[in-house]
């Protein structure tokens, strides 16, 4: 397969990430259907895209024409089956549990055509743990974005050991034709590149504010100001999702069986109270 021959992408999983993967899909023009098992989840991306493209177009950001003609691609469906059963090129972006992601992979193997790619946009856990439950596993690969997806440039591309040269090459073209840049892992990694930088930062953040040495608030000015980081380690939390922090050390936990990999008293406790960063109003910071 070529890039070319891409018509339709299927986002399986419309919530932090794929709500706005599946937007700078249609943006780039492409057919997209979304999928989630949840009716909220699902009605929260239409709507999201329903208000996000107007906007660009009263920002001057984007044309009436390609503002209409994104929405006109973009497809929300409860059914899996409708959503991959013509798709060229699959990302899944359900919750970062590998149990569900491998039954997706199952499933969607089973329901999407036989030429299509499926990738997984797991912001830690290589595309190995799934392309097995799978029975393709050349045409599975890693396709990582980053929050907020319409923004971010960077897409890791993760090639595992079964995953084909052709594979990997349609993704890096497609992640360009979506105006991203890529950057081609031809090793698996745990957490990529991107990922484990980030854990070594947020790790010794949470440390600092778990011993008492200095509040979230303080700690992120500190970095802002310092290192020049857009935002700190606890905003940029609050804007993925501490429900994601928590499942990522929980994952590396059950594969590690290493102590220090388990989430931190801080983040297990605001996982508790479900305060889990902008999606539920409140994390470190509280939203309107
Ligand atoms: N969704 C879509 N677009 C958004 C957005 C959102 N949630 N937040 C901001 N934007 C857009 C705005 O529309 C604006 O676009 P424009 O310039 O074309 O009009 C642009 O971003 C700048 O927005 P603002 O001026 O309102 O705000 P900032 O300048 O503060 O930028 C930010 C917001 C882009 C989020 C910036 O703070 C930033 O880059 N933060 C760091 C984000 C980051 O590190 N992401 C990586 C996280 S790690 C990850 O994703 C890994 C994964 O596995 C979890």
């Amino acid at each position: 397969m070529k890039v070319e021959d891409i018509k339709k992408i299927s986002v399986v999983g419309a919530g932090n990430m794929g709500h706005q993967i599946a937007i700078s899909a249609a943006l780039a023009g492409y057919q997209v259907s979304v999928t989630d098992i949840s009716s909220g989840m699902l009605s929260q991306a239409e709507n999201f895209a329903k208000k996000y493209l107007p906007e660009r177009v009263t920002k001057g950001k984007l044309s009436q024409d390609i503002a209409e003609r994104t929405l006109a691609n973009l497809k929300f469906t409860l059914s899996l089956e409708e959503a991959v059963s013509d798709a060229d090129y699959v990302i899944e972006a359900a919750v970062e549990q590998l149990d569900v992601k491998r039954k997706l992979f199952t499933d969607i193997d089973r329901l999407a055509p036989s030429h299509a790619i499926l990738a997984t946009n797991s912001s830690f856990i290589v595309s190995s743990k799934v392309a097995d439950a799978t029975k393709r596993p050349d045409k599975v690969c890693n396709m990582h974005f980053f929050n907020p997806a319409l923004v971010m440039k960077l897409v890791e591309v993760v090639q595992g050991p079964h995953t084909s040269d052709e594979t990997a090459q349609v993704t890096v073209d497609l992640a360009e034709k979506m105006g991203k840049t890529p950057v081609w892992l031809k090793k698996e990694i745990y957490g990529f590149l991107v990922n484990r930088i980030l854990a070594a930062i947020t790790n010794e953040a949470v440390f600092l504010a778990d011993m008492g040495i200095a509040t979230p608030e303080e700690i992120d000015t500190a970095v802002t100001q310092a290192l020049g980081h857009p935002m700190g380690p606890f905003r940029l939390m609050d804007l993925t999702g501490i429900d994601l922090v928590y499942d990522i050390g929980m994952e590396r936990y059950q594969e590690t069986r290493d102590p220090k990999d388990k989430p931190s008293p801080l983040i297990v406790e605001k996982y508790v109270k479900k305060e889990w960063g902008k999606k539920t109003g409140r994390g470190f910071y509280s939203y309107e």
